[in-house]
């Protein structure tokens, strides 16, 4: 089969809900990886107010808000709207009528099958058992291919969302003629970082410490991070291996030979959890330091966010437009 015709540079793309502020879970997970792909790659990043709605639908108050601060976060973590395209979904209709069109060679049962389906609806309800949801793989494949797309960073977790969109394009493509390419996950390397409960790191779990989080709230949320629960006193001995406030020393870039001391200090006990989780505070508040100023002062300028967005809407469109004309033309409408 002739092969689909490619943008002249690679397209990278990705996409989060809007969920509000980002915690340290992102900064030190997905942020890190589509950052990195800004220098080899045209990327486009977008805010899936549209995916959002899948589940929110009845909770819009302050998604556009929501939008904004992640947007702020993401720009303050290093993604660069200089180079980057940054976007809201919603905002560029292409998205929706692609997502329409894939709509009608998608068998419901590939969508049924998808482990994230049933499981969701398990967590969340029948409340969310709506088309729209049902039909999230299908929107997000849209949103991929809109760009023509190659890479996509992403999280395990949409492993699954990633095979089904390769499915969606094979198919199209065997339907209309060479129009897509298979977009493949690039995933975060950095294994996650844990909750401060050390359960997974989620804003529903509480337990998150956000990257725009007050200096003093971040310090007491540190203080009390779950520790080696064999460590009741100081002069218990313990094992730093299974201690989370270790492993976030590790994450933050401690330098090897303090990584080497709290590690020795642990397990002869001579040095107690306070004094390693005072370390490990004034360690996050320092790397959050920089973040924070330059968030604030991007929030600060009235509409520097929105005008942001403006031109990545207009810039994600012209691509938009153009390729969904070419599927369109393929399918012969
Ligand atoms: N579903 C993704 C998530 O929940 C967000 C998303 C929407 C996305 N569209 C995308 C991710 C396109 C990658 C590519 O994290
Ligand atoms: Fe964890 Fe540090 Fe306490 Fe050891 S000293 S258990 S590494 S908090």
């Amino acid at each position: 089969m002739p092969e689909p015709k490619l943008p002249e540079r690679e397209r990278v793309f990705s996409g989060m809900r809007p969920t509000g502020r980002l915690h340290l879970g992102h900064l030190l997970g997905a942020l890190p990886n589509w950052v990195r792909l800004q220098e080899q790659f045209n990327c486009f990043y977008c805010v899936a107010d549209l995916h959002a709605l899948t589940t929110r639908f009845d909770n819009v108050e302050h998604m556009k808000r929501d939008g904004v601060e992640m947007v702020a976060d993401w720009i303050a973590a290093g993604i660069d709207p200089g180079h980057s395209v940054i976007f809201r979904q919603s905002e560029v209709k292409e998205h929706s009528e692609l997502a329409l069109l894939l709509g009608m060679i998608v068998p419901a049962s590939w969508l049924e099958r998808v482990p994230s389906y049933k499981e969701q609806i398990g967590e969340l309800g029948q409340r969310i058992a709506t088309f729209g949801f049902l039909g999230y793989p299908v929107l997000q494949t849209a949103d991929i291919i809109l760009y023509k797309a190659s890479r996509v960073p992403v999280g395990e977790d949409q492993l699954s969302h990633l095979e089904l969109a390769r499915e969606i394009v094979r198919r199209f493509n065997g339907l209309y003629g060479p129009v897509f390419p298979q977009p493949r996950a690039v995933l975060t390397e950095t294994p996650r970082l844990m909750g401060l409960d050390g359960r997974k790191m989620s804003k529903s779990y509480g337990n998150t410490i956000d990257i725009a989080e007050d200096p003093e709230i971040a310090r007491s949320k540190v203080m009390s991070m779950f520790t080696d629960p064999a460590r009741q006193r100081l002069s218990d001995k313990g094992h730093p291996d299974r201690c989370n406030v270790f492993s976030y020393h590790k994450f933050f870039e401690a330098p090897a030979a303090e990584v080497d001391e709290i590690d020795k200090g642990c397990r002869n006990a001579t040095i107690g959890c306070t004094e390693c989780k005072t370390r490990l505070a004034d360690r996050i508040l320092a790397a959050l330091e920089p973040i924070r100023g330059k968030r604030e002062a991007l929030l600060a300028e009235p509409g520097r966010i929105e005008s942001i967005l403006d031109e990545g809407r207009a810039r994600a469109q012209d691509v938009a437009a153009s390729v969904l004309e070419e599927a369109c033309g393929a399918i012969g409408l």
